[in-house]
């Protein structure tokens, strides 16, 4: 019979991940985790307590917003603190502060227990910055998204005008695509575990690919390495 692997799809933002992980786990029977939406959800539970101000300052005092957090996972729904958090992650404030966030080394610690925990009865595809160099270095499968920074603000600015039909508060697409790419940049400058592609990961460029192609192809790699790992 076929073993179960780890999945690690890692990339700079919007590059497709979160749509071809999820997709790729429901054709494998897989579950997909999003470890965005885990640093998406500290970074909300500090905006909305008010600290994001006091942590600049004093960024050790986000010990507090850590303990006891609770982040969970229902279907497609984020739940923080038993509440479902999944519109309110995804908004531009909450873009704009997660990479601060996620640059906190006790942010890192915790988060990254949770999400060894969440990946040891493996059959998961999990997507963000560090998986296939920091969280799952030993996934079977390490992908490596890109695409070009104008191509990924005008999927962002899609998305968001379907969310806001009359579209009041839109960002305009040279804005947008460069809060993309300064998010990028520090995500990719920062010091610890910085966004980048493991030795082994395979790169894709989506640029020019559909959502279609982009699944078939991870999920083709996926059944290969599931039969190499055939016990
Ligand atoms: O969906 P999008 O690509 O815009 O971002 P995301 O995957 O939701 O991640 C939001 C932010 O969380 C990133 O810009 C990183 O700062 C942080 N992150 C991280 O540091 N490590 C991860 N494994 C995943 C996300
Ligand atoms: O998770 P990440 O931020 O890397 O990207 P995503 O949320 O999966 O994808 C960003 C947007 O690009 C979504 O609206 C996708 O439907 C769209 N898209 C794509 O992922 N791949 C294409 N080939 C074309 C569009």
């Amino acid at each position: 019979s076929t073993q179960k692997i780890i999945i690690a799809i890692d990339g700079p933002a919007a590059s497709g991940k979160s749509t071809t992980a999820r997709k790729v786990a429901g054709k494998l029977g897989y579950t997909y985790i999003d470890t965005g939406a885990m640093y998406r959800s500290v970074a909300l539970k500090v905006i909305e307590n008010g600290l994001l101000d006091t942590l600049k300052q004093a960024p050790e005092q986000v010990a507090g917003i850590l303990e006891g957090i609770s982040i969970a996972f229902d279907g497609d729904r984020v739940l923080l603190e038993g509440r479902d958090v999944s519109r309110e992650i995804r908004d531009n404030r909450v873009s704009r502060e997660v990479s601060f966030i996620s640059s906190l080394k006790p942010v890192r610690d915790s988060l990254l227990v949770m999400q060894q925990a969440l990946g040891r009865g493996r059959g998961v595809v999990m997507d963000g910055r560090d998986i296939g160099t920091v969280v799952f270095p030993e996934a079977e499968l390490k992908i490596f998204l890109v695409a070009d920074a104008r191509q990924r603000a005008m999927r962002r600015l899609l998305e968001l005008q379907a969310k806001s039909p009359d579209g009041t508060g839109l960002p305009d697409l040279e804005t947008l695509e460069r809060e993309i790419m300064e998010r990028d940049r520090a995500d990719a400058e920062r010091e610890l575990a910085p966004l980048r592609k493991h030795p082994d990961a395979v790169k894709i460029d989506t640029s020019r690919l559909s959502i279609d192609e982009q699944v078939e192809m991870v999920y083709g790699m996926a059944v290969e390495k599931e039969r190499e790992n055939r016990s």
